[in-house]
């Protein structure tokens, strides 16, 4: 088993959190030692001193986690305000994001935990600074990539540009997982979508995380998410 993996996206809000909370469930209901991080977030809630960071308050519930932990500045190294691109975010607050210390961040994770589940901000292309994207911190950390996408239409060629850019990066694509996240019920277009990807794609589909209403509402934890894990073996 490799040591995590970095989960993207097709867009933000497409459920790469829940997509990545499945995962680290699945590790730790083995009793593997795992723990998320989240490099970037933008978007934080600013609570007295702290900084919160909502993904990561939102995946430690999703996994039964505590919402504080004393390892925060390493799982989230940059905390932003503003609910924008993390390029946009970090000038706004004077802070220029520096790959180094996020990769120092991971490592230190990395030598604490068997696993290290990893969740981008956005997709692949948003920019991380003037230069950097997150395909540079992904090229940087070189993990298995899971992708998120939605199973509806406009999947098609999200994802398999998504997945065309990985590739030409010289990334590990590990595979697909579509999430749910809304309630409209599939039809012969999203069971397309499903083979389509896979053979247009050329990788598996890992899983599918089913739709919810406490996982729209975001107060599920991990009871409601283990009953909308479909495949997704780790
Ligand atoms: N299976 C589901 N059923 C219902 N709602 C869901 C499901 N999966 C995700 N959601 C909801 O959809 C919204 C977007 O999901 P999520 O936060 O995981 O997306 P994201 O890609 O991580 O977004 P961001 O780019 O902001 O990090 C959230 O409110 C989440 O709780
Ligand atoms: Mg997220």
């Amino acid at each position: 088993m490799n040591q995590g993996w970095f989960v993207t996206g097709t867009d933000t809000g497409i459920g790469k959190t829940v997509a990545a909370a499945a995962l680290l469930l699945q590790l730790r209901d083995q009793g593997r030692h795992a723990i998320y991080m989240k490099p970037v977030q933008t978007g934080c809630d600013v609570e007295g001193a702290t900084c919160v960071a909502p993904d990561l308050r939102h995946c430690h519930r999703l996994v039964g986690l505590p919402p504080v932990s004393d390892e925060e500045e390493d799982c989230c190294p940059y905390r932003l305000r503003m609910p924008a691109s993390p390029h946009l975010a970090a000038a706004r607050e004077g802070v220029t994001i520096d790959m180094e210390h996020i990769i120092a961040a991971h490592r230190r994770l990395q030598e604490r935990y068997e696993h290290v589940v990893v969740e981008g901000a956005g997709g692949v292309l948003v920019p991380l600074n003037d230069s950097l994207t997150n395909l540079d911190l992904m090229q940087q950390l070189d993990l298995p990539v899971v992708v998120v996408c939605r199973p509806g239409l406009g999947t098609l060629n999200h994802t398999l540009l998504t997945l065309q850019i990985l590739r030409k990066a010289g990334l590990n694509t590990a595979g697909l997982v579509t999430v749910d996240t809304t309630d409209a019920p599939w039809t012969d277009i999203e069971e397309d979508n499903q083979a389509t990807l896979q053979r247009m794609g050329r990788l598996p589909l890992l899983g599918r995380i089913t739709y919810h209403p406490a996982l729209a509402d975001e107060s599920a934890g991990p009871d409601i998410l283990r009953t909308c894990i479909q495949g997704l073996s780790v």
